[in-house]
This record gives structure tokens, sequence and C-alpha cells, in this order.
């Protein structure tokens, strides 16, 4: 793109301060600009003033789970086909790691985070052990893509490296980077992030099929006969993956999609439940849960919308075909973007200071036929780093993993 070109893009959605400095670059600076330009998608911009809490919604209703009740009945069944499943090849492991963990305030990708008191454990090291578990219990090699961005794509491989991927065995590892979008402050102006650079940010975890297609990645699956992939959070450093009650429970249901589930702590709690939308399954958000649904009870008397989502999520891959031709929802998100302010000067802001936009894999969960909800114990697959303190934090976790044996 040339610079005429550029500027005729930028001034008529109103953002041509991204060529303030364009006469100051090198001209590798210039062209990496024009480029950028070029192949940023703008109208994003246009989701600046929706208000997420004000957006349209279908008819809600409930959705059962697989109670711990009936996990414990049918415990044999769901470990036995599961195992069988696994050691098959029909599954894989997708770590997304894209994020920015801006909560968390490391410049690092989160999974490098050390959690350790007396020894390093990193979150990328839970993760992998955890999937290692499952690894062995099968005993066969499973695939695990790590989703990374154009932040953090470089020091999360390098960090793997370094540390021998923990154990695990690196022909069965692929990365793959995940899209980008622009940035933007509270009204809309597109941040720089350099001179030379608009201001981008992951586009969120919605967009990982698309991203791992366009890797050339799923041609893995196809031709390992790859049946279900467990997509998780790099966060939680306690959930199981690829667990083989999750799995069998998921593959005796024909299940399009399973979600590891918890039990809410309180009528309150603020979680996304599992339901129903439209008859098609769903994820409502604690501030659209209208008083009625709060209260609504099933037959046994138990409350109707009781389980909350951790970002666990088994796809059955014949379907992900169809959503991936599906556009998903933008999500406008607030957040802390680094950026130039008028001056040129480098800002790390220490509160959020504008948007990102995101696509989120829960509404990959609305595009499914059917989502089979597993129930999880809490305490035992749910610890969350969010935040350095308080609540989903360094500390939480560190209690929870303490409570699981972990030693730290
Ligand atoms: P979060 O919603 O917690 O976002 O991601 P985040 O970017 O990691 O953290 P904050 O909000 O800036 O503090 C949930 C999961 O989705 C992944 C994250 O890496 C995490 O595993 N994710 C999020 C992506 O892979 N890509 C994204 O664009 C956003």
């Amino acid at each position: 793109m040339n610079f005429a070109v550029a500027e005729q893009k930028l001034k008529e959605i109103g953002q041509e301060h991204v060529l303030k400095y364009y006469d100051e670059l090198s001209e590798d600076e210039k062209n990496a600009l024009l480029e950028q330009i070029g192949n940023t998608d703008f109208s994003v911009l246009s989701h600046v003033n929706d208000d997420a809490e004000e957006k349209a919604h279908g008819v809600y209703s409930p959705l059962k789970a697989v109670t711990r009740d009936e996990i414990l009945k049918r415990y044999d069944e769901f470990t036995a086909k599961g195992i069988e499943t696994i050691k098959a090849g029909k599954t894989a492991a997708l770590l997304l790691a894209g994020g920015m963990g801006t909560r968390l305030g490391s410049d690092n990708p989160k999974g490098m985070y050390d959690i350790g008191l007396t020894k390093h454990v990193y979150i990328f090291q839970r993760i992998i052990e955890n999937l290692l578990d499952t690894v062995h219990a099968a005993d066969t090699w499973i695939y695990l893509f790590i989703m990374t961005s154009e932040k953090n794509d470089a020091a999360t491989r390098n960090f793997l490296k370094e540390h021998d991927y923990f154990g695990y065995n690196p022909d069965y590892i692929r990365f793959f980077k995940q899209d980008m979008a622009p940035a933007c402050d509270f009204d809309g102006k597109l941040y720089m992030e350099s001179k030379s650079r608009i201001a981008t940010s992951p586009n969120g975890n919605g967009g990982w099929y698309s991203s791992l297609v366009r890797a050339g990645l799923d041609g893995i699956l196809n031709q390992n006969g790859i049946e279900w992939i467990n997509v998780f959070a790099v966060d939680n450093v306690l959930q199981k993956i690829l667990s083989p009650g999750f799995v069998g429970a998921c593959v005796l249901s024909n299940a399009s999609v399973g979600s590891k589930v918890v039990r809410k702590a309180s009528p309150d709690e603020k979680v996304g439940v599992m339901c129903l939308e439209d008859g098609k399954p769903s994820i409502v958000e604690y501030y659209e849960l209208s008083d009625e649904m709060r209260d609504a009870k099933d037959e046994n008397g138990e409350p109707a919308y009781n389980f909350g989502v951790i970002l666990n999520y088994l796809f059955h891959v014949p379907e992900l075909y169809e959503v991936a031709s599906k556009s998903l929802p933008l999500h406008r998100v607030t957040k802390k973007i680094n950026h130039i302010d008028e001056n040129g000067d480098f800002v790390k802001p220490t509160e959020p200071n504008g948007y990102k936009f995101e696509q989120l894999v829960l509404d990959m969960i609305h595009e499914m036929y059917n989502c089979l909800p597993y129930e999880v114990i809490r305490e035992n697959e749910f610890a969350p780093i969010k935040n350095k303190e308080g609540v989903d934090s360094v500390e939480s976790a560190r209690e929870l993993l303490k409570k699981n044996g972990y030693e730290l």
C-alpha cells in the first residue's frame, strides 16, 4: 500500500493521527507501517459503542449437566470409553495461550509465570504435567496444539524449548499464531504502540479454529483421524486435560461439544452459566441472569441454572467444519493498552485505558448442535490465575494446589 492510499483509508475512518510521525521514520519503518495499515481490518472499530450488557439475546432454558453422582455411577464405563478413544489416537489437546494476561501484569507470556515457592513451578509446566497424566494413563502421545499470538510466540517457543517441553514429546507439539486486532481508546481513537506501529491485541480465543486451519494444522487432524479436541485456558493450573471420564462421557452421548462445569458457589456467583438459548447451547452471563432464572428449580429442587463454565471444552471435530463457516460476534473488552502518548513517549497504563476487540470461544459453543455439561469438583479442577492477588490469583491458586497435594 502506498502513502496516499493509506492516508485516504485512515481519513475515511477519522484516524489520520496514525501517520503523525511518518516523516520521521526510516524507510523500513515506513514500509512496515503502510503494510500494517493495508492489512488491518479497521471495521472492528465500529463496535466501540457496543454495550455488552444490552446485547439482544434469545429465550433461555435450562440445560442438564452430567452431575458428579451420575459420573461416579458410570465412572468405569466413561473411563474405559475415554481411554479407548485416546489410545486410538482420536483426541488432541489445544492450549489457548494467545492472551496478553494484562491483569496478571507480567511482560512475559502467562504460562512462563513461576508460581513455585521453594522451587520453580511454571504455569506451562503445570499444564503440561496435567496433560502428561493422560498420556501416561492411555500410554500414548497426544498432539498438543499451542495457540500463541504475534506478541508472545517467540517467547513461548523459546521458553518451552529451554525447558525441554517439561517432558512432553516435541514431535507432538505444534504452535500456531492467532490473529490480531487494533486497539483504541474509549473514544475509538486508535492507539499507537510506537511511532511506526498501531497498537494491536490478540483477537480473542474464539478464533482458535480458523487460526488453526489457516496455519494448515487441520491436516494433522485429518491425517491422524483426530475426532475430538480438548480446548482449554492456560491459566487454570488444576484442570485435568483430556480426562478419560470426560472424553468417554462425550463420546458415549454423541456430544457436539462437552464443557467442564462447576456447581455455582452461590446463586449470585459471577460466572457464566451453561443453558440453552432458543434451544441451542449457550452460556448466560451472570449479569443477564434474571431473578426468575436465578430462583428456578429443576424437578429435584436443585437450581436449574447451576453450572458455571471453566473454559475447558471438548469439541467434536466434524461439527467444527460447519462452525468455521459462520462468523462469530465481536466483543468490546476494556483493557490496559500500552501506547505512546501525544509527545511520543511510551506509556504502560496501570488502569484500563481503552478497548480491544475479541471473538470468544463461548460463542462457538452456541453454534454447536448440542453440548454436554460435565460436572467437575471445583476444589480439584478449578484454580484460575487471572490476578496477582485476591480472587482467581496466584495466591488463591497456590492454596488450591497445596490442598491437592502439590509441592510448590
Ligand atoms: P482471558 O480472558 O483471561 O484473557 O483469557 P487474557 O488476555 O489471558 O488475560 P487478561 O484479561 O488480559 O488479564 C482466557 C484464555 O484465553 C486465552 C488466554 O491465553 C487464556 O488461556 N486467550 C485470550 C487467547 O488465547 N487469545 C486471546 O486473544 C485472548
